[in-house]
């Protein structure tokens, strides 16, 4: 390994993860080498050192069967600056058109010597499907409505900027619950570090299933506004749903909205979140979107430095399997 960035020290012992598929599964200790790793990358990131040498003979593919700005923006250019080749599949005009599975295509694309693939699908689980028919690291990058541990990640991380630790504080999720991989990888993770979590939406979307999870529930937002220290505004989910979870995009906005009116009522530093895309005046108006309570492009900016070190963690454990480190 190449020792042109000292901060990030050795690989740690305790990563033992060659892929990244949830964060139901990870230890609250996993977590936080997650988290103080992609610290390391921004801080980096911040000081104009933003290019290492840590990953040069590696090549890592996007296998996205779904369409992305960020994520795969994020994790390209993640792969490109730990100095790996990044290279793009794209699910439309392949072989899979001709009947080819998942699985014979991520063989393939294996065969021609790739190191990481980082994967999306809309159907929840197969990324680990790969991550057991292939050698290579796999990282989710969002199956269906079941998980997406990077956002989470950088949702996290951006809060604990913004607020330190993340223990006794409340965090609330409002929006599409039900089809969102987003709310549950914010739930597993901010619940493994002592947050509280209310999840809030209309009931068609919001149920009291969610307690199991051991989160709050709720269907109106002005009722939790003054409680909460952190708003995570969720993308209604429409691609994901066969019927319509309200009546219209103008009742959603009137209940669910955050708008100027709302943020006065809120606690004064509540910090405002958005996984985006975001529609402007669905879940959130522009004045608070752009505001300067709002850490939506810091939150861009911290998936980065997350997927880097996801990246960088994955590999090393790939590396020690096959005795290169
Ligand atoms: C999210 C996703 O794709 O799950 N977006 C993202 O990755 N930044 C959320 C969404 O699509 O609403």
């Amino acid at each position: 390994m190449s020792n042109d960035f000292p901060e990030l020290g050795v690989h740690p012992d305790n990563w033992t993860r060659k892929h990244l598929l949830t964060l139901e599964e990870l230890s609250v200790e996993e977590l936080n080498i997650l988290l103080d790793k992609a610290q390391i990358f921004r801080n980096a990131f911040d000081a104009g050192n933003r290019k290492h040498s840590l990953l040069t003979s590696h090549t890592s593919v996007t296998l996205f069967f779904e369409n992305s700005t960020r994520t795969r923006t994020s994790f390209t250019l993640a792969a490109q600056r730990l100095g790996a080749s990044s290279i793009a599949f794209t699910a439309s005009t392949s072989s899979l058109s001709k009947g080819e599975t998942v699985i014979d295509t991520a063989k393939n694309l294996e065969a021609m010597g790739c190191e990481s693939m980082i994967v999306r699908h809309s159907t929840p689980g197969i990324p680990r499907l790969l991550s057991e028919n292939v050698n290579c690291c796999i990282l989710n990058a969002g199956d269906g409505p079941h998980e997406h541990p990077t956002q989470g990640l950088l949702d996290i991380l951006t809060i604990r900027q913004h607020l330190g630790s993340l223990e006794g504080k409340t965090v609330a999720l409002v929006g599409d619950i039900a089809h969102s991989r987003t709310a549950r990888s914010n739930i597993w993770g901010l619940k493994k570090l002592g947050a509280h979590v209310i999840v809030c939406g209309p009931s068609t979307l919001v149920s009291p299933y969610w307690e199991k999870m051991g989160v709050e529930y709720c269907y109106k937002l002005d009722d939790i506004l003054t409680r909460v220290d952190v708003l995570n505004l969720l993308r209604i989910q429409f691609e994901r749903q066969n019927t319509k979870p309200f009546p219209s995009v103008r009742e959603y906005a009137a209940l669910y909205a955050m708008n100027k009116e709302r943020l006065r009522k809120a606690k004064p530093n509540v910090l405002i979140l958005a996984p985006g895309p975001i529609n402007r005046g669905v879940e959130v108006t522009p004045d608070v979107a752009d505001g300067s309570q709002s850490a939506i492009l810091e939150q861009v900016s911290n998936g980065l430095a997350v997927r880097m070190a996801a990246l960088w963690l994955v590999d090393g454990v790939r590396r020690k399997e096959k005795g290169l480190i």
